[in-house]
């Protein structure tokens, strides 16, 4: 089976890479013409553990290969992924140029018997203009709507072994060419859920505004916490063993970010809006997780007692999550650029050293190590929990630095530990003393 991944973002690279990993023969399209080029000279283009070894071996196999020739790489392809951007526009809709751009751009030489699949994420009815736009054109070609749910930082694995795949189909011949694709999943006993095309689009939104919301519901808890002496680690735990919640995304932090959280949220709000439907739950998880950010920049400046200016301050992590390069919407940004306004000196260190990271601070100092970051710090602060921030040494780290004020919006260390090693340790929803 041939098979065409239009977008080499994060979902459409790693599909590419992992259906021809399946045994699959793929070719992987992008107009950009220079990224295209850095994936036939063999360079990833994006963090992601493992994606460079796996997309090597099968390049070598000769089952993968990238070009920007849209027109040519659809013509003798048997299923069409469409896994190109859908940003969000300034009033919060999803922006679908993209999609219907390829689409357009594929149109005139799309084998008539392919099956053309839009696995970006889209608001509901999308893949039904997708069909009626080809439609208009004159050609017929069969969609479907396949939802990708993988994380950055784990995308592999989440391809391979995902909790469910979903498969939003109208026709006999789109089921089982999806059947075909996904069979190699079928080995591991994991579901495969055929539904109609608009609930496989609201699917993905609305897994993903639930999640959104967990992390916002923690995050609004550690607030009472931090009022009422009760820890939000110890709430979260209790929660989460309650086995109809569950115990994942109950992590209290600095708010969430991303590539997708923060727009499918706006995204849903605004196309349920079109259908006449108001969905409060999902504007408020939007407003809160908005303020969570002011609220952290107060909460540095209290700790520090609103004397940052000239201090040093050590940031450990700027990514929005750990095992990404990824900056969007990442809650440093504001929390950063707030401290460099008040006239803070800034190190930064952070593993994946991002280059959209260094794009992003103007009069930040880049470290390459903790240590180097923390040397002579009068504050230490943990944006994000990277792996290699989980077992530092605290009192080796507490002697490298000037003050002795930690900073934790990752709640990594309990508060004992750090106080022992001669921090005042600041967290979230935890006592900070
Ligand atoms: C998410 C979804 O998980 C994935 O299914 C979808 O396809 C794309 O969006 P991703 O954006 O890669 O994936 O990151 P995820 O691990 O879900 O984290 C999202 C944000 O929530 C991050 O900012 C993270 O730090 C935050 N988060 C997550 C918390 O603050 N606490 C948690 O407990 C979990």
């Amino acid at each position: 089976m041939k098979i065409t991944v239009i977008g080499t973002g994060y979902v459409g690279l790693v599909s590419g890479v992992c259906f021809a990993e399946f045994g699959f023969n793929v070719t992987c399209v992008d107009n950009n013409l220079a990224k295209v080029e850095a994936l036939n000279r063999g360079e990833v283009p994006i963090y992601e553990p493992g994606l460079d070894k796996l997309m090597a071996k099968n390049t070598q196999a000769g089952r993968l290969s990238f070009t920007s020739d849209i027109a040519k790489s659809v013509k003798d392809a048997d299923i069409v992924f469409i896994a190109v951007g859908t940003p969000s526009k300034a009033d919060g809709s999803a922006d679908l140029s993209y999609v219907f751009q390829a689409v357009d751009d594929l149109s005139a030489t799309i084998n008539r018997d392919a099956v053309l699949v839009v696995k970006s994420t889209v608001p509901v009815g999308t893949t039904k203009s997708v069909k009626k736009f080809l439609a208009d054109k004159g050609v017929d070609i069969d969609v479907a709507f396949n939802p990708e749910f993988l994380k950055e930082g784990a995308a592999i694995d989440d391809f391979m072994h995902p909790d469910r795949v979903i498969l939003g189909v109208e026709t006999k011949k789109a089921k089982k060419i999806l059947e075909q694709v996904y069979r190699p999943l079928y080995v591991f006993n994991i579901p495969i859920v055929f539904t109609g095309l608009e609930t496989a689009e609201l699917s993905k939104y609305a897994s993903n505004a639930f999640l959104a919301m967990k992390v916002t519901f923690i995050n609004e808890v550690a607030n009472l916490c931090e009022a009422c002496g009760a820890d939000v680690n110890d709430v979260a735990l209790v929660m989460g063993l309650d086995k109809r919640i569950g115990d994942k995304f109950l992590q209290a932090g600095p708010g969430y970010g991303g590539s997708c959280f923060p727009k499918d949220t706006s995204a849903l709000a605004d196309f349920a809006d079109d259908f006449g439907v108001k969905m409060p739950l999902v504007s408020e998880t939007i407003n809160s997780n908005n303020l969570r950010r002011e609220k952290m920049v107060a909460k540095i400046l209290a700790a520090c007692e609103h004397k940052v200016a000239g201090k040093n301050i050590a940031v450990l992590g700027v990514t929005f999550k750990a095992n990404t390069d990824d900056m969007r919407d990442s809650p440093s940004i504001e929390i950063v650029n707030e401290l460099i306004n008040e006239g803070a000196n800034i190190n930064i260190y952070d593993p994946s050293f991002s280059t959209q990271a260094k794009r992003m601070f103007n009069n930040v100092a880049w470290k390459e190590s903790v240590n180097d970051a923390c040397e002579g710090a009068d504050t230490v602060i943990i944006l994000t929990d990277w792996p290699e921030f989980k077992a530092l040494n605290l009192k080796e780290l507490r002697s490298k630095t000037n003050g002795g004020l930690l900073i934790d919006l990752r709640n990594i260390y309990p508060v004992k530990e750090a106080e022992a090693a001669g921090f005042r340790y600041c967290s979230v929803g935890r006592a900070f003393n």
